[in-house]
């Protein structure tokens, strides 16, 4: 008799510093593990804070089955709460954005407060009480205008992350931001094909033309003379970033931390993310002058954003099924800023648009291939040592609830 492998024997057999085997990418149910041992144990980013502004604005969250509503309550705190009312469970907010001063839900209209307190019931029999009924709480953090959920019910801590992301975010001020652009649409692959096409830039030379054209660093590791010039102008940089008085140089990924970036220069000549170096719109934050710096900063599972002097990228993951992932990017400006006369979005999301085009494809035939009869794993090269490290803290997750 054919003995089947289990998670526990496929998370053994992977050879390291190669490529996950097939069932990783493909079967549903590892999906419904990633989905109980990676996505519901971690912090993820939820959005921009500046896109639920006023009080009594909400917005949902889908992460698979699950749902999450974010409300900015009277005080102006943000509270997240599961989108599932507790009287038969129907979806609360059918709709991704919405204003009020109460959640009622469509079914039978049973009404909630913005802090999730049932307020109105109809008919309850005797001895049933309102308050036993709140909606269900969801984890939140919000730091530097990023707001954090987990759907753990008891989340890892998050300080070390918090206090990393405050040092770096703080000078652009998102707070002071709003939404030039938000674009969703779906890639047709597992998110671990999309997590590790993000977490590596083997595939940047040959795959995004435009965004070598920006980032210097990006042709750097096929040459030697470009890796010493590289390396020469970013020390320089860092010298002199830090002597104007901004912030510079990298937070490295320490063993078991979950999280790494920090704000290294675009190219020589180069003040933003744009297509030609120059200004797409107004200063960020506390920022005087255009240092040609980006913020980038990862974190495990799935969180990858940066931020230029004038505009800020963030993109979300989120996996859909097992061969479909949302991929969901946010562009910001300052909050003052006028479209049209400030900036033109067109200009703002030049480089990334055009990237993430490029990788959704590059994901969908990564996909496609993966599916075949005759894949298998195959070596990351030196250069994609992030994907392999990926890859390795995932299986650890996967496999540590086994014990
Ligand atoms: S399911 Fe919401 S009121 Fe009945
Ligand atoms: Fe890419």
């Amino acid at each position: 008799m054919t003995h089947l492998p289990t998670l526990q024997d496929r998370i053994a057999r992977r050879r390291p510093g190669f490529a996950l085997e097939q069932a990783f990418y493909t079967a549903p149910e590892i999906f419904a593990h990633d989905l109980e041992r990676i996505f519901r144990r971690h912090w993820l980013l939820a959005g921009p804070s500046c896109r639920i502004r006023q009080p009594g604005q909400w917005c949902t969250y889908d992460l698979a089955n699950d749902s999450v509503i974010l409300v900015r309550v009277e005080s102006g705190e943000i509270r997240a709460f599961h989108n599932v009312c507790r009287h038969r469970g129907s979806r609360i907010c059918l709709t991704s954005d919405g204003h009020g001063s109460s959640f009622v839900c469509p079914y039978h209209a049973w009404a909630y407060d913005l802090d999730g307190k049932l307020k109105a019931a109809r008919h309850l029999p005797e001895g049933v009480e309102r308050t036993e009924f709140g909606m269900h709480p969801v984890a939140v953090r919000v730091v530097e205008g990023l707001i954090f959920v987990c759907l753990a019910d008891e989340p890892p801590d998050f300080s070390a992350v918090a206090a990393d992301l405050r040092m770096y975010l703080q000078p652009h001020g998102l707070h002071h931001t709003k939404v030039c652009r938000r674009t969703v649409e779906n890639i047709r692959a597992n998110w671990k094909v999309v997590a590790e096409n993000f977490w590596e830039c083997y595939h940047c030379a040959p795959a995004h033309p435009e965004f070598c054209s920006v980032m210097s660093y990006a042709q750097a590791a096929n040459s030697e003379r470009l890796a010493r010039e590289r390396a020469d102008f970013e020390a320089a940089w860092i010298e002199e970033t830090r002597r104007r008085g901004y912030l510079a140089g990298r937070v490295e990924r320490s063993n078991g931390a979950l999280h790494q970036g920090g704000r290294l220069p675009i190219r020589p000549g180069y003040l933003t993310q744009s297509r030609d170096g120059k200004p797409v719109a107004p200063l960020l934050g506390s920022y005087k002058e255009y240092d040609g710096g980006i913020t980038s900063f990862m974190h495990l599972p799935l969180i990858w954003y940066v931020v230029s002097n004038d505009h800020a990228l963030l993109t979300r993951f989120t996996p859909i099924a097992p061969l479909e992932t949302e991929l969901e990017l946010t562009w910001l400006v300052h909050e003052d800023a006028v479209e049209g006369q400030d900036y033109d979005p067109e200009n703002v999301c030049w480089l990334w648009r055009i990237t993430a085009e490029q990788d959704k494809s590059i994901c969908d035939n990564n996909q496609r291939g993966i599916l075949s009869s005759r894949y298998q794993p195959g070596p990351y090269a030196t250069t994609e040592r992030s994907a392999d490290e990926f890859v390795t803290w995932y299986l650890q997750e996967l496999g540590a609830q086994n014990h």
